[in-house]
């Protein structure tokens, strides 16, 4: 594929509006995370989620590594975050986990405070989805805050709900 068919095939698939999530792990004694929409709830019993990370994200050996991954779902106060975890990785980003406030889950992922919903997964099967990584995992826990909108994304920005008049 081409780069002009790449960026069309990027353009078509961001006609999807989604929130923003960020999908956490524990890398050893470091943290890594990335900000994600390819997220979906799978079943409810057993308690399901999944997440399409891309192989050559660091988060990607992180979650193969701790058998666990943590969903933060953004709420529309958090965009510098979503920022700063869409970054690549570097040092910076793994040793200071983009300066968030983060409480440990119960698989030892982390959570970012003042998300709109978070999901603690332990591993339980991967798919390849090509450049990706189909992650599933099983909810141990999980939480959501009422006081709080969504931060939302489509055709490649940020985007908030409007209140209707
Ligand atoms: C709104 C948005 C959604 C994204 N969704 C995904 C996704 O679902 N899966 C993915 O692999 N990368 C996604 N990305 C790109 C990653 O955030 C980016 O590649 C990041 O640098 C990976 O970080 P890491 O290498 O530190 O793990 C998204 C980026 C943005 C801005």
């Amino acid at each position: 594929m081409d780069e002009v068919e790449r960026r069309r095939l990027r353009d078509l698939m961001a006609r999807f509006a989604t929130g923003v999530s960020v999908v956490a792990a524990r890398h050893g004694p470091l943290l890594a995370g990335m900000t994600a929409n390819a997220v979906a709830s799978i079943s409810i019993d057993p308690p399901l989620m999944m997440a399409s990370v891309a192989r050559k994200a660091e988060t990607h050996g992180a979650i193969i590594g701790s058998h666990a991954f943590a969903i933060s779902i953004l709420a529309d106060d958090q965009q510098d975050l979503a920022e700063c975890f869409a970054r690549p990785t570097t040092a910076e980003k793994l040793t200071g986990f983009c300066g968030a406030s983060w409480e440990e889950a119960e698989t030892g992922s982390p959570v970012l405070e003042g998300a709109l919903a978070f999901f603690d997964c332990r591993l339980t099967a991967r798919h390849d989805g090509g450049d990706h990584t189909i992650f599933i995992g099983e909810i141990v826990a999980a939480g959501y805050r009422e006081d709080a909108e969504p931060l939302l994304w489509y055709a490649s920005a940020y985007r908030r709900f409007e209140a209707s008049s």
